[in-house]
């Protein structure tokens, strides 16, 4: 009898603590409306990926393929031979932006594979089991991008008090740009960690700063104060820079958008390429979205926040 179970999940933008979060700061994560839809069926299809236009069977070697594979192995492994079920994956995420594609995978592959195997689907189980993939792939993963892929909406994380939704009675709108060039996290995580290595002091008061920076960051957009919002994502970047997770091609991507009319703009996840966000004023939204489609070849107007994991058709 065919069996097919359908997820999915959204990616996620960081507005600050990106990094920081990995040594126990707090970070302020939003999931976007860009989602990730993971079907598992007993088929005999093969494993595909489908992006945009383009269908690919899983290459061994693609750091998706060892992903689901984790995931299997702790699911539907456990009760049946592996190699039994077909996955097919389609992202409208672009692989190595930086907004949290690869988060998305692991926790609707994490929710598809435990009802598939009509194991318990709780909340808990997916976020370790998607973690645990994470781990395979990323090295040190603090967890923030899972829990925003799981839970959606807004969230003030940290690793030690786990998350916590942010109520908002507004959505905020980000123009988001793909730098074009794919970043690898667990490359940027060991480059950052070397600093905190030859300056552990200083490296220990930005990690708390990072905290104070994301606290604000929650009093500022809750109250709608975009100013400060934007003022707050302008000081991260300087920290982000100082670590060196930025690039001379992400400094000249957000020169040009803080030349626009925007209140903020920062890279958002690991760097090292990756995307940008800026918070434009709202008067200019339409102008500077028209900006980025004529300028860059990937970027987006996104509200937050938006819904997170859920049961497909
Ligand atoms: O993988 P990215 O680009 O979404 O970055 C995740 C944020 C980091 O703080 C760099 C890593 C982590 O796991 O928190």
């Amino acid at each position: 009898m065919k069996k097919s179970v359908t997820a999915s999940a959204p990616g996620k933008i960081i507005l600050t603590g990106e990094h920081f979060v990995v040594h126990g700061a707090y970070s302020i994560a939003a999931a976007i409306n860009k989602r990730v839809k993971v079907n598992i069926s007993n088929t005999t299809d093969d494993s595909y990926i489908v992006s945009g236009s383009s269908r690919s069977k899983m290459a061994e070697n693609d750091g998706r393929f060892i992903l689901v594979k984790t995931i299997l192995n702790q699911t539907i492994g456990k009760k049946s031979k592996n190699g039994e079920v077909a996955i097919s994956i389609s992202s409208e995420i672009p692989a190595g932006s930086g907004l949290g594609s690869s988060a998305a995978v692991a926790v609707a592959t994490a929710a598809a594979a435990l009802k598939f195997a009509d194991l318990e689907v709780d909340s808990r189980k997916i976020f370790e089991i998607a973690l645990s993939g994470e781990r395979k792939v990323h090295g040190n993963p603090s967890g923030v991008d899972i829990e925003t892929s799981l839970r959606g909406g807004l969230l003030l994380f940290s690793r030690n008090a786990g998350a916590k939704p942010i109520p908002l009675n507004r959505t905020v709108q980000f123009l988001i740009v793909y730098s074009g060039k794919p970043r690898n996290t667990s490359k940027m995580i060991d480059k950052v960690g070397l600093k905190k290595k030859q300056f552990p002091h200083f490296f220990e008061s930005l990690t708390r700063s990072a905290s104070f920076l994301s606290l604000d960051v929650v009093d500022a957009i809750t109250v709608g104060d975009l100013p400060r919002l934007g003022a707050l994502m302008n000081i991260s970047q300087t920290t982000l820079s100082w670590i060196g997770a930025s690039t001379s091609a992400l400094d000249r991507l957000i020169d040009d958008l803080a030349a626009q009319d925007v209140f903020g703009v920062k890279l958002t996840g690991a760097g090292g390429g990756g995307s940008v966000i800026a918070l434009p004023k709202p008067e200019s939204i339409e102008t500077l979205s028209q900006f980025a489609s004529k300028n860059y070849p990937w970027s987006l107007l996104k509200q937050i926040p938006q819904e997170g994991l859920r049961w497909e058709e």
